[in-house]
């Protein structure tokens, strides 16, 4: 049973008050809270096992090695990846579809190649892709979202041709909360020969993930999303994936040999993890999804749908609200704007008042304001730990920000 009074306690900062008010956590989107496992982990790491990985024989560097190195197995079986090997660690999902970028892609691509991506998506899936597009001529083709949100697996693959080279398709837009079928996408694009990147960010917080299921040739995600620290996070690369990335980023620890003239490479993932990681990050990484996979992600999931449900009734109700997105399958995130009301932030900054984060903007995703028509929206973001309380308390918030400025 998910018992969410016994969850909740697992959160220290959620006891705390904001501005006077129970603090009401809605920015889930942005940064998700910690576990006091976590935090313990963190603590553990520093104070009692701290030391360099890789690198020492002595005892404190192989405990540090061995406690990193176990992440890789836990995010493997979190992912439902076949091998740890196909596991790179990394600081998140923004350095992740960079080294796809730098270490895949652009050895590989010409003047004229495509790359089909969804308006939809953050700007970590966007920009990389803009480097390709103005350094070496790649087209990017954009995939627009239907009326309601929803992505179409059709539209998607409907846009491929000889000259597409990957697909980059997020599996939850951050915004309008849309769960994409990424399976689908993957099925029929593996079917033209054409890879697939999927950015996980927020998909993999909301429902659990198998990436034998899905497909992907990548898939990012972030460690402060999924309720680890910040600066952790992981990609999946399957193999045969892997064996065509050139080095992205030089230096220690990826290194088989170093000469004056030559130089070879460790093998992956190793190859593509250059430098002191965030070794206690990781750790804490580690201990975030062995919560979440303790708890189940398919209780998180079901739990998050209730949510979804109950604040979609709730803003049903309130004919000066609009919802941005409402996707038959779309997460716990609510992207809104008020009739009459001024710029997003005002919301955000009265919402403050009354204890509750939200957070105001155009959410790193512009390509998609652009086509929504709006500048910025306030956006509500739930979490594993949120409860039908804190729906209504959104709520009466939200009437405050109108009569104050409707
Ligand atoms: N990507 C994060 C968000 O959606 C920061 O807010």
């Amino acid at each position: 049973m998910y018992d969410i009074e016994k969850i909740r306690a697992d959160f220290p900062i959620l006891a705390r008050k904001v501005n006077g008010q129970p603090l009401c956590y809605l920015d889930n989107g942005a940064s998700a809270q910690k576990p006091q496992v976590v935090i313990d982990a963190i603590l553990r790491g520093y104070a009692e096992d701290y030391s360099n990985v890789h690198r020492g024989l002595h005892t404190l560097s192989n405990i540090s090695t061995e406690k990193y190195e176990a992440v890789r197995g836990i995010i493997a079986r979190f992912l439902g990846a076949a091998f740890e090997d196909e596991i790179v660690l990394n600081s998140g999902t923004t350095e992740g579809i960079n080294m796809i970028a730098y270490a895949w892609a652009m050895p590989r691509m010409q003047a004229g190649d495509e790359i089909v991506l969804s308006v939809m998506e953050h700007h970590a899936n966007i920009v990389p892709w803009h480097f390709l597009r103005e350094r070496q001529g790649v087209k990017l083709v954009w995939i627009e979202p239907e009326a309601d949100g929803s992505l179409d697996p059709a539209k998607v693959l409907a846009a491929i041709t000889p000259r597409t080279r990957l697909l980059a398709i997020t599996q939850c837009s951050n915004v309008l909360g849309t769960m994409v079928d990424v399976k689908t996408i993957c099925k029929g694009a593996q079917a033209q020969g054409v890879p697939v990147l999927v950015d996980g960010s927020q998909g993999a917080v909301h429902a659990p993930v198998n990436v034998a299921d899905i497909g992907c040739d990548f898939y990012a995600i972030t460690g402060h999303k999924l309720y680890g620290p910040s600066g952790s996070g992981a990609i999946y690369v399957r193999r045969e994936r892997l064996a065509e990335m050139q080095p992205f980023m030089g230096g220690g620890d990826m290194i088989r040999d170093v000469c004056r003239d030559t130089v070879t490479y460790a093998d992956p993932p190793m190859k593509f993890e250059a430098g002191t990681p965030g070794i206690v990050q990781t750790i804490g990484f580690g201990a975030a999804l062995e919560y979440l996979m303790d708890l189940g992600m398919e209780n998180v999931a079901a739990h998050e749908a209730d949510l979804a449900k109950y604040a979609g009734e709730r803003f049903s109700g309130l004919n000066w609200v609009q919802v941005q997105g409402n996707a038959p399958a779309k997460a716990a995130i609510f992207s809104l704007t008020l009739d009459g009301a001024g710029h997003a932030h005002d919301l955000s900054t009265i919402l403050d008042q009354k204890g509750i984060a939200v957070r105001a903007g155009h959410h790193c995703a512009q390509p998609l304001m652009q086509h929504l028509g709006v500048a910025a929206t306030a956006r509500a973001s739930f979490g594993l730990y949120n409860t039908r309380d804190e729906v209504d308390t959104l709520i009466d918030g939200l009437e405050l920000c109108h009569r104050l400025l409707g």
